[in-house]
């Protein structure tokens, strides 16, 4: 098969397509011949040698996809060849074929196309697992998502409403938080101009849950935006990892600061990616199978171009997901 390799780490011109090895499926597993594969930030930091795959894992980047079932591993009774899926993966999918364990896997619903479903994986196991496994939102709580416009935002906008919830955005343009309001964002913060903690306790007592991508440079204004027992629940850090925490102004409002993410979770049991796929495909899958939860993209490109969708990416430019599309679907 062909592949993403990195000649070395950097910029993305280390990208190149080219042969590599057939993937085998091991037990539990099954074999994807990929029709496209979702880009997510952070293979941009593995391309640059900041995000090591973990142990076990494909050294191809890729942490999401869609295809067709092509082979199917010892012990794998749910699914059959021929079935249209799209997976979360650990890695491996910037390539024409994908193990991925079947626990990991979920239908591509009638109606969606390959192309738009790899770009959901990752966000749905993402929001979901932190909205409402780890931080409990529910109905008529206010949820601040920073980031509105990211592949991430974009789609917790949606989960956050599905459930209820009023929402709240941060985002750096005019034209992004419009988009977020088309999505169904009602609080429209421009944090270029407009503070976060002031428009959120201007609409309510504060944000019952916070949903960051910025880690440090946020941690302080966070608190302070949050409502008496408010979880803050940090999912990326791209204002840096360090940052000082008031706990006195956390104890007060019986504040919970969670940081998580979804890669390096173990594969089954408690808090595992199987656990979250399962509880995603449960509640969240009948949801878009019948449309009220869209994938947002931005852009599909060719894999042969994956250096210029990661550079999309890295401009900022982007609203919703871009994806790589690797063969027909
Ligand atoms: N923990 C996990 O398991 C997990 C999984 C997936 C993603 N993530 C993280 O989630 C975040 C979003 O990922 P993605 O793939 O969806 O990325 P993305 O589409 O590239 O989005 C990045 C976003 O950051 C926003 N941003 C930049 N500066 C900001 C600021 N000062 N305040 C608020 N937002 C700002 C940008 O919005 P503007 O253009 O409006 O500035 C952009 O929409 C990343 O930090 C990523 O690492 C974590």
């Amino acid at each position: 098969m062909r592949a993403i390799k990195l000649n070395g780490f950097g910029g993305p011109e280390v990208m190149a397509w080219a042969d590599a090895p057939d993937p085998v499926p091991g037990h539990g597993e099954v074999l994807i011949e990929v029709a496209a594969a979702g880009v997510n930030r952070a293979d941009l930091l593995q391309r640059q040698g900041n995000y090591p795959p973990p142990k076990g894992a494909s050294e191809v980047i890729g942490l999401e996809c869609s295809g067709i079932i092509a082979e199917l591993g010892d012990g794998v009774r749910d699914w059959q060849v021929g079935d249209r899926v799209c997976a979360l993966l650990s890695g491996g999918g910037y390539a024409e074929k994908v193990v991925a364990p079947a626990s990991q896997l979920l239908p591509v619903p009638d109606g969606l196309d390959l192309g738009a479903a790899a770009g959901l994986p990752e966000v749905a196991a993402t929001v979901w697992s932190n909205l409402v496994m780890t931080a409990g939102l529910r109905a008529g709580q206010l949820v601040l998502i920073h980031g509105g416009g990211s592949g991430i935002g974009t789609h917790a906008i949606q989960v956050a409403r599905s459930l209820g919830a009023r929402v709240a955005v941060t985002a750096g343009s005019t034209e992004k938080l419009r988009r977020c309001a088309e999505l169904g964002a009602q609080v429209l913060i421009n944090y270029r101009d407009d503070d976060f903690v002031a428009a959120v306790h201007a609409e309510d007592s504060g944000a019952d849950v916070i949903l960051d991508n910025m880690g440090a440079a946020y941690l302080a204004r966070n608190i302070d935006a949050l409502a008496n027992f408010g979880h803050l629940v940090v999912i990326g850090m791209q204002g840096g990892a360090t940052g000082e925490l008031n706990l006195g102004a956390l104890l007060r409002k019986w504040g919970t600061v969670h940081a998580t993410n979804v890669r390096n979770r173990p594969a089954t049991g408690h808090g595992s990616k199987a656990a979250i796929i399962a509880e995603v495909h449960r509640h969240l899958w009948p949801l878009v199978a019948d449309g009220t939860i869209a994938p947002v993209i931005h852009a599909e490109l060719p894999i042969t171009e994956a250096g210029e969708a990661h550079r999309l990416l890295e401009s900022g430019d982007t609203f919703g997901k871009v994806v790589l599309q690797v063969r027909d679907s």
